[in-house]
């Protein structure tokens, strides 16, 4: 079997989560004759079915479970298989009621939803290394058996518990972390505020205190719960590992920083056989393909460029924002294939058949309630046939253009209470230098501060304030190699304890950037500065100045008005043979635009002024040649130029070197040779 998605199939992979035991088995029958209809060949099964197969403590029901597998396995589909640990049964929490998790308050969650687990439950633990075993002693040889899906969506909804069973474990891992006491007390600085601890078992998760709880604390917390959780993906994935060898074992990812930012996809990304990810749009106002591209690039970055597959989105609407637009006719084909360019194997949603009772009835499915005489039905079946035109790009990778480099405890450091302003949003920042990127139609490889980074052109670094000397060194290196760097501001500020680097700010970054910060000096609410650049450029920021004192770098743009009126707004370093550049204040996306503009330049990169920004190019590249996805988000056909002429994938026969593609229309085009 394969590792890599589609696991053997012979075609991309498409599908669903399927769960139906909502269902009377009769609907199953037609259930799979639709999925042969719309092409499906991969479903998601039994992700909250721990109560059905397992009735009574020990007692195992599994007789429906094998008429699903069997059925599917009969119509040519292929099971990604889950354990069903995210939902444990009544039964179980009765039993062991503290293995509901309780808040940083103290409050213990309730039974009556899903996923409220505590990861250190050693009960919790023990009755998930049972059905993992049930379930892999049973399935491990079942022909239908493609995919292990572990648990579902770590980190959500429940990012941390802090009871006292969390506490204890929480000792052990300082323990293993740090080696003693008086480690934790310098890694944390407990000398302030009379924090010092003189035993470990004094320590505890950071409660709910009457002022800031320490902040080095609450990040080791972070990082602790993300690894308790990792260690129960582990144990899972070891046992179907050991009982089902050669079946890829992952657990559904939810990359989207706007989504989750509760565990460390970099750590996790080294712990599956393949990244799955599920993404759904946020209709905040913002421009959604835009948040789309990102994840996915975010997605493929932590498979470390393998292939990977997109588990779950949506047809239509979802139904748990506070209000949910259905998607616009051609906008969820747009959304798969905008995930396919960007190295998905595939394309699967949330759910199957939609839901007529529980809490996600309102949420749209490949089969919604309208039945098949619907929009969203005729949508499915065509996207189906689509995909399976796509088998060609399964043995290609997405080629990336720059980096940019990201980290979640960086993001997790910046979100803590005491920092300059709370109107600086490190996500924020992330995705309006992606967003600038995308409107340059460059494609993004996102990477880890250490990362190699020296196969990028141009490498942009936003926000980055937790940077330890490992890091700095890296882009030290990649700048006098020859690289070209922009740095955002609040970036190199401090350790991997939260401890300011030693002297003048960016500590890290001060050689690098040729310059020094004085101070900081964030904005008054909604106030805005002005800068004035090359050529006269203005250009208008907010929420953040600082004094930055050149020491080698060059001025670009500076401040006309502010607190700093007349100092460096935007820098540039010559080092050794690479160039980097410094953004001491927030640009929104289109006034980074004239930023990156000069750095491409500096990059010697293609700028691509004559494409809207609405349309995205994206290259997947193999051995057997070229595919140039276009993905017209636009309101107006566009003339694309391509490298050279080529086949339309999705039957629009030949194309020459300039094809125009309608509002709302994707070309694939696989290029001549
Ligand atoms: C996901 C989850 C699915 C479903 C979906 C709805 O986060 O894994 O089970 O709830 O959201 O959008």
């Amino acid at each position: 079997m394969p590792l890599h998605p589609p696991f053997g199939l012979r075609r991309p992979a498409y599908g669903g989560d399927y769960n139906p035991e909502q269902w009377p088995e009769s609907t199953w029958q037609e259930d799979v004759r639709l999925m042969r209809e719309a092409r499906v060949n991969l479903v998601s099964v039994g992700i909250f079915s721990w109560a059905q197969i397992e009735p009574e403590p020990g007692v195992y029901a599994f007789d429906r479970l094998d008429r699903v597998l069997g059925l599917l396995h009969d119509n040519g589909i292929a099971a990604d298989l889950a354990t069903p640990t995210v939902a444990p049964p009544a039964w179980f929490y009765r039993a062991h009621p503290d293995a509901l998790p309780v808040t940083r308050e103290g409050v213990r969650h309730a039974f009556g939803s899903r996923g409220a687990i505590c990861h250190s439950n050693s009960a919790y633990r023990r009755a998930a290394a049972r059905i993992t075993t049930e379930l892999a002693q049973r399935y491990a040889g079942h022909p239908a058996l493609a995919l292990w899906h572990v648990h579902n969506e770590y980190g959500a909804p429940v990012a941390a518990c802090y009871c006292d069973g969390c506490a204890a474990h929480f000792r052990h891992w300082l323990a293993a972390r740090h080696g003693s006491v008086e480690a934790v007390n310098d890694a944390w600085g407990t000398a302030f505020w009379g924090q010092h601890y003189t035993g470990l078992e004094q320590i505890d998760p950071p409660r709910l205190t009457p002022g800031v709880c320490n902040p080095a604390q609450q990040l080791d917390y972070r990082r602790f719960a993300d690894a308790t959780m990792r260690e129960n993906f582990c144990a899972e994935r070891d046992i179907l590992h050991r009982l089902a060898p050669g079946i890829p074992v992952t657990t559904n990812f939810m990359t989207a920083l706007s989504q989750c930012d509760t565990v460390d996809y970099w750590a996790w990304g080294r712990e599956v056989d393949i990244v799955t990810n599920d993404h759904y749009l946020i209709t905040d106002g913002r421009r959604t393909h835009v948040n789309l591209a990102m994840t996915a690039d975010l997605t493929r970055s932590v498979a470390h460029g393998a292939p990977w597959l997109l588990l779950e989105h949506s047809t239509s609407a979802v139904n748990w924002q506070p209000r949910n637009p259905a998607k616009r006719p051609g906008e969820m084909a747009r959304n798969s294939l905008a995930h396919i360019a960007r190295g998905s194997q595939g394309a699967l949603f949330f759910q199957w058949r939609q839901s007529r009772q529980g809490a996600e009835k309102f949420h749209s499915a490949m089969l919604p309630q309208a039945g098949t005489d619907s929009r969203v039905w005729r949508e499915v079946v065509r996207l189906g046939a689509d995909i399976a035109a796509l088998t060609p790009v399964l043995d290609t990778s997405t080629v990336a253009d720059v980096a940019v480099v990201w980290d979640w405890q960086s993001w997790w450091a910046q979100a803590l209470e005491g920092r300059p302003s709370v109107d600086h949003d490190a996500r924020e920042r992330a995705d309006s230098f992606y967003e600038a990127l995308y409107d340059r139609h460059l494609t993004v490889h996102f990477a880890p501060p250490e990362a190699d980074l020296s196969a990028y052109p141009l490498v942009v670094v936003p926000a980055l304030y937790l940077m330890n000397r490992a890091a700095a060194d890296n882009l030290r290196r990649y700048v006098e190699n020859g690289g070209t760097l922009v740095v955002s501001y609040f970036s190199g500020i401090v350790d991997e304890h939260d401890t300011v680097h030693e002297g003048p700010y960016p500590g890290a970054l001060r050689d690098v950037l040729g310059l020094t910060v004085e101070e900081f000096s964030p904005l008054p609410e909604g106030a805005r500065v002005r800068l004035s650049g090359p050529d006269g450029t203005e250009l208008s920021a907010d929420v953040w100045t600082e004094s930055v004192v050149p020491r080698g770098a060059e001025t670009v743009w500076h401040y006309t008005d502010g607190p700093v009126r007349g100092g460096p707004a935007v820098t540039r370093h010559r080092l050794g043979k690479g160039t980097a550049w410094y953004v001491s204040t927030r640009l929104a996306a289109p006034a980074l635009d004239p930023v990156l503009r000069a750095a491409c330049q500096d990059a010697g990169l293609d700028l691509r002024d004559d494409l809207p920004r609405d349309v995205e190019v994206v290259h997947r590249s193999g051995e057997d040649g070229t595919w140039v996805f276009v993905i017209n988000h636009g309101e107006e056909p566009v003339d694309v130029t391509l490298p050279g002429p080529g086949t339309d994938l999705l039957g629009n026969g030949r194309t020459g070197s300039r094809p125009t593609v309608p509002a709302g229309g994707v070309r694939i085009v696989r290029l001549d040779d």
